[in-house]
């Protein structure tokens, strides 16, 4: 199981791999679980200066495992995801994402506590939460806005369509848009370049940065998280879900 989060440090860098290609890295609860270990890990590590986070170059992730949802679904503030939520939005650390494919729900809504994101042209993104009969997590509600502005936020958590690594880039939520075969290369390379950076500097630049959202940051988390779990006991949500393993479209007309 553990084989499906693979963490490997080396050259001051933490690499937290997410592999599951064959349900396109979609995140089950002892995934979440390992990213959370992982990333807490990471930060207490003097050895390490810098978190890499990635996926394949065909596929970043496609979000919380949809089976999970209907047969786990997370309760109370200590599930893996809250504790995976918390844990990367409070990582004192840089964290560098790596994105290629897919990266829909949280594989999206992850990126906006990264601080460094390249995408491949490829990288298709997704904020399914109101097509699933849902609401936006990971304070995404409260960042996109910020980052992206209302008007391009609201398109693209109020419509929940896929958009692409432009997009991505003109809404503040990729760095640089890079060829897929430099993908991890290019994003090891800004890794090592942060980590040979004076850590204190690093470490107090970000926080400056973050710090005067953080508590706004972690209030968001906490209401979105309660609306979230309320949602997925929704009849709407139970037939996203249905529709999507019976892969045909949702029929909402009856809700
Ligand atoms: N949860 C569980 N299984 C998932 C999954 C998810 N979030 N995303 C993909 N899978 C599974 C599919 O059921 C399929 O399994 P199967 O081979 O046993 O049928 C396999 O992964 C491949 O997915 P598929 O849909 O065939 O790949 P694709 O390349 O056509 O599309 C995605 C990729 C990511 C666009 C599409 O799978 C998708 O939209 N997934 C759901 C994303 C989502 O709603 N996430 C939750 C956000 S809150």
């Amino acid at each position: 199981m553990t084989d499906l989060i693979r963490v490997t440090t080396g050259q001051q860098i933490a690499r937290i791999e997410i592999n599951r290609p064959e349900k396109k890295n979609a995140l089950l609860a002892t995934m979440y679980q390992a990213m959370a270990d992982a990333l807490l890990a990471a930060d207490a590590d003097p050895a390490v200066r810098a978190i890499l986070i990635h996926g394949r170059a065909d596929c970043f992730s496609a979000g919380n495992d949809l089976d999970d949802f209907l047969s786990k679904p997370p309760h109370g503030e200590d599930a893996p995801v809250t504790r995976f939520l918390q844990a990367i939005s409070t990582t004192a650390k840089p964290i560098i994402a790596a994105v290629g494919g897919p990266a829909v729900g949280i594989g999206t809504t992850m990126l906006l506590h990264c601080d460094l994101v390249y995408a491949t042209p490829a990288a298709k993104f997704r904020l399914p939460f109101t097509s699933l009969g849902l609401v936006p997590e990971a304070a995404s509600s409260l960042l996109l806005p910020a980052i992206a502005g209302y008007q391009r936020a609201a398109e693209l958590l109020l419509l929940g369509q896929p958009f692409t690594a432009e997009k991505a880039a003109a809404a503040g939520i990729v760095t640089e848009i890079v060829p897929e075969t430099e993908l991890l290369d290019h994003a090891t390379r800004a890794a090592t370049a942060i980590a040979a950076l004076p850590t204190s500097s690093v470490r107090m630049t970000k926080a400056l940065m973050k710090s005067a959202q953080s508590a706004q940051v972690a209030e968001r988390m906490a209401e979105e998280s309660r609306l979230f779990r309320q949602q997925l006991g929704s009849p709407e949500a139970k037939e996203a879900f249905t529709a999507f393993f019976e892969k045909r479209a949702p029929d909402f007309s009856k809700f």
